[in-house]
This record gives C-alpha cells, sequence and structure tokens, in this order.
C-alpha cells in the first residue's frame, strides 16, 4: 500500500514561488501537484504552459499534471513535453478516453483518469487496466479550500475492490478538501495518493503538515 503525499501548488504564494517550491524540495512531499483550469470545464482559470517552466525548473518533484479543461486532446503533448510526469485528464470532458491516453502514453508519460464527484465511478472502471492512475475528485473541481465530500470513501473502497479483485497496480488518487485529520481514514480505505492544497500551504508549519498526512 502507497501513501505518497501530493501538494497542489495552486495553494502557494505565486509572489514566492520559488521558495515554495524549495519548501516542497525539502520536504517528504512525493509529488508536485498542478491544477491548470480553462475556464470553461471549470468555472475557474489557473495558470497554463508558461509556469510549467519555473515548476520543472525549481521542484525537484515529480509534477503530477491534473487538466480541468475541454479538449485535453488538444493539449496533453503540450504538458508532457514541458516536463509533465503524469498527466491527467477529466473522463467527463471528452467523448473517447482512448485516443487522449494513447497520447500521453505515446510520450512515456504516465496516465491519469479523473472524475467529478457527481459521475457515476462505474464509469472508470473499463479504463482501470489501461492508466497508471485513477483520480477521485473529493470536492467540485474548480477551486481549492473547499469541503470533503464524504460520499468519496464509499468510492475509494469500491474501486480499491476492484482494482485488487483483477490484480491491477493503478493507484488511486484523491483530490479536495484532504488534510491532517481525514488522511488516515482516506489511506485505510484504499488511497495511494493524497493531493493537498490549503492543508499545506495555509499550515503554520507546511513541511510538518506533509510528514503528518504521510506518516499518519
Ligand atoms: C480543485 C483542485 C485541487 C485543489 C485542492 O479543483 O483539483 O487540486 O487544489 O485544494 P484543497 O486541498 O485546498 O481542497
Ligand atoms: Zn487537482
Amino acid at each position: 500500500m502507497n501513501r505518497l503525499i501530493a501538494p497542489s501548488v495552486l495553494s502557494a504564494d505565486f509572489a514566492h514561488l520559488e521558495q515554495d517550491l524549495q519548501m516542497i524540495n525539502r520536504s517528504e512531499a512525493d509529488w508536485l501537484h498542478i491544477d491548470v483550469m480553462d475556464g470553461t470545464f471549470v468555472p475557474n482559470i489557473s495558470f497554463g504552459f508558461p509556469l510549467m517552466k519555473p515548476f520543472k525548473q525549481y521542484c525537484t518533484k515529480p509534477l503530477d499534471v491534473h487538466l480541468m479543461i475541454v479538449h485535453p486532446e488538444k493539449y496533453v503533448e503540450r504538458f508532457c513535453d514541458a516536463g509533465a510526469w503524469s498527466v491527467g485528464f477529466h473522463l467527463e470532458a471528452v467523448d473517447d478516453p482512448l485516443p487522449v491516453l494513447g497520447l500521453i502514453k505515446a510520450k512515456g508519460v504516465r496516465t491519469c483518469l479523473t472524475i467529478n464527484p457527481d459521475i457515476d465511478v462505474n464509469r472508470l472502471l473499463p479504463y482501470l487496466g489501461q492508466v497508471d492512475m485513477v483520480l477521485l475528485m473529493s470536492v467540485f473541481a474548480g477551486f481549492g479550500g473547499q469541503k470533503f465530500i464524504p460520499e468519496t470513501m464509499d468510492k475509494i473502497r469500491f474501486v480499491r475492490s476492484e482494482i485488487d479483485r483483477r490484480g491491477l497496480s493503478t493507484l488511486i488518487e484523491i483530490d479536495g478538501g484532504v488534510n491532517t485529520s481525514n488522511a488516515p481514514e482516506l489511506f485505510a480505505a484504499g488511497a495511494d495518493v493524497l493531493v493537498a492544497g490549503s492543508a499545506v500551504f495555509g499550515a503554520p508549519d507546511p513541511e510538518l503538515a506533509i510528514r503528518q498526512m504521510k506518516k499518519c
């Protein structure tokens, strides 16, 4: 069982990005989670390609890109070329995820398929064996600092049992409202990777918060 932590840079202080990335480098964080929002798939706009350069330059941890965009097929290759270690997009943003997954795989980059909380988790099942990771959103994609949706717990157990039953090594990532209090329960339910934005960057001691979530 994995216990990986991926702080979301969305909650970093962009006026002092280099310092925040150095904190991540020093910390026990496993990946840096990168939230890309287009203002169409979600009602918010974050950042795009220009920031991949400083992320890649200053962060020593793998870059876990979460695309909250329409037409991911147009952009996944550029995120791969910009240094992404993993590229994920939303199942509900595409008609057929397989060609998009193919574009990412052709670049030698890890794949992730994501669903919002209102998407039937059964829709992920046909793809469990074709992706490196599935990301179950535990808030509606678009904003940091939202409250964790408790129904996510049963979805984690369900996907975990499917992955184990089929003998797959697909990772389960959880994103939204994760904190030091719910991290133990999330790992116990079968999550492999926890994304945390405000619970890390808003903590008085972000490195300690990361350590606490990981070692819980
Ligand atoms: C939300 C993003 C999350 C967000 C998490 O759309 O996908 O990664 O940054 O933020 P917190 O941890 O504050 O809920
Ligand atoms: Zn995210």
